[in-house]
């Protein structure tokens, strides 16, 4: 048998990047101490040549003869949030890499899951983390009996994946994949290339077992998932649970996903009864939302298939000294001075000696250039002192010369409006020519310009 030969390598741990010494810098991701220590085994692998003489073959099916049924196919979580940011529900045999800050709700969430489908479906819930009697405690505070849950605390993937094949559980959780130990790499578990060996194994038996395969992952100093970027790439679905402690929800996000689309999220509120979704987001980030106030507009966003609203404030004070000061909470500091600069030019307002803060109520980060004109409104308001009305909703992005261009999805926007009982809309001109506006009981006006939205107000 060939003698095992070990050697220190330094792997980053952010592309996967291979170095013979440590250095501060990776060079090929530019990433700073991002490279760690790993112990690789270099004995040779066994006979090239008896791989090459064996007789195994692969077996080629006809596509039009495979049987896949989308729906059929499809686990539902009964967590509806869940279920839509998964495309659907959970694919059998599917890879799920869950992320997110310590806290953020991870394995409360996989438990919910195991707890909701433990009825109909075999499941498995393995913890490197938790003692079994800890996750017991998580149960009861959740309310699952767990009569159905085979719970185990392992940290030997070989082990697990044994038992994988014996068990041929139909949902497995493997809670986290920094802990798990792959025996025949040498490295500590939590390196890179133990959790690359640990995800490829447990995978290959998910997918042979048709098991579908949920795994969560610690996330680095930067919010992404610690671990080779590789891990990413063979799992079929990367999740992220944002939201901190000072957010009153937490938003579920796909940033990979082989069987649905990526821009769905889903809204979730954390409780001591555990994660409840938020199926009527609109309606919360409305919520306290004051009366005649300037410097306030309602806007309408999309996040994936589905319309939210949301409002944004500004305050306009007296630059005291020096130059003003601008800031911007919720969306993107370059456009809001793009906006401001537009404001200044388009609409003839002096806005030198004024320090600006903008604030998306809620703590949403708004990407969409759809809330252009809200933004543009709602200084409009605060510099003027002049209210926005109550049951007004703005959307529409703005061009360099001041004119409102077109949005998408104007009449999902429209419809959630009209549902959350706003009466009035700004929105633009061309939007108005797509829809039929005796679908909506609203009061429509359809702008050009930012010079005809401030004069509605
Ligand atoms: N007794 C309790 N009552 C209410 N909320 C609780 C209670 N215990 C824990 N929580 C909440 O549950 C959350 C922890 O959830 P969970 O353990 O699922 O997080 P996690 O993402 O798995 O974290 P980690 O990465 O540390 O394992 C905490 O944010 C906390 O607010
Ligand atoms: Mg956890
Ligand atoms: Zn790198």
């Amino acid at each position: 048998m060939a003698k095992e030969k070990l050697k220190t390598i330094y792997v980053c741990t952010n592309c996967g990047e291979v170095y013979h010494r440590w250095q501060g810098q990776c060079n090929s991701c530019k990433e700073w101490n991002t490279i760690t220590e790993d112990v690789i085994d270099t004995s040779p692998v066994s006979s090239k040549a008896a791989a090459r003489n064996s007789s195994s073959r692969v077996s080629f099916s006809q596509l039009s003869e495979v049987d896949a049924d989308d729906t059929r196919n499809r686990i539902k979580t009964k967590i509806s949030e869940l279920d839509r940011v998964l495309g659907g529900g959970i694919v059998r045999g599917a890879g799920m890499l869950i992320g997110g800050e310590p806290g953020a709700g991870k394995s409360t969430l996989l438990l919910q899951i195991c707890g909701n489908l433990c009825h109909d479906w075999h499941v498995a819930y393995v913890s490197g983390e938790e003692s079994v009697s800890q996750i017991k405690l998580r149960a009861n505070r959740l309310g699952i009996d767990g009569r159905n849950i085979a719970i185990a605390t392992e940290t030997d993937v070989y082990a697990i994946c044994r038992s994988i094949e014996e068990m041929k559980p139909d949902i497995l959780v493997i809670d986290s994949i920094q802990t798990m130990n792959c025996s025949t790499v040498n490295s500590s578990p939590g390196s890179v290339t133990q959790v690359r060996e640990c995800t490829s194994l447990l995978l290959n038996t998910a997918k042979k077992c048709d098991t579908a395969l949920f795994i969560v992952g610690h996330v680095n100093k930067d919010g992404a998932i610690a671990g080779p970027k590789v891990m990413e790439h063979i799992v079929d679905t990367v999740l992220y649970f944002e939201g901190d402690k000072t957010l009153p929800y937490r938003i579920l996000r796909a940033s990979k996903n082989r069987y649905g689309s990526t821009n769905e999220i889903g809204m979730f509120d954390m409780s001591s009864k555990g994660i409840v979704e938020i199926l009527n987001p609109s309606m919360m980030l409305l919520e306290g939302k004051g009366n005649n106030v300037s410097g306030s507009c309602v806007t309408c966003i999309i996040e994936g298939s589905r319309p939210i609203l949301t409002e944004i404030q500004s305050l306009t004070t007296k630059t005291s000294f020096g130059t003003p000061r601008r800031a911007a909470a919720g969306i993107d500091y370059t456009r809001l001075n793009l906006l401001l600069a537009v404001l200044e030019k388009r609409a003839g307002f002096f806005i030198g000696n004024m320090d600006i803060y903008i604030n998306v109520v809620g703590g949403l980060e708004l990407e969409e250039t759809s809330i252009d004109l809200a933004v543009i409104l709602s200084v409009f308001s605060g510099l003027t002192d002049k209210c926005i009305p109550d049951d007004l909703v703005v959307f529409g992005e703005v061009g360099l010369g001041g004119e409102v261009r077109n949005v998408t999805n104007a009449d999902l926007r429209l419809k959630e409006i009209q549902r959350l009982g706003f009466s009035k809309v700004i929105i633009p001109s061309r939007s108005v020519r797509q829809i039929d506006k005796n679908d909506y009981n609203l009061e429509i006006y359809g702008v050009d310009n930012v010079m005809q939205a401030i004069h509605l107000i």
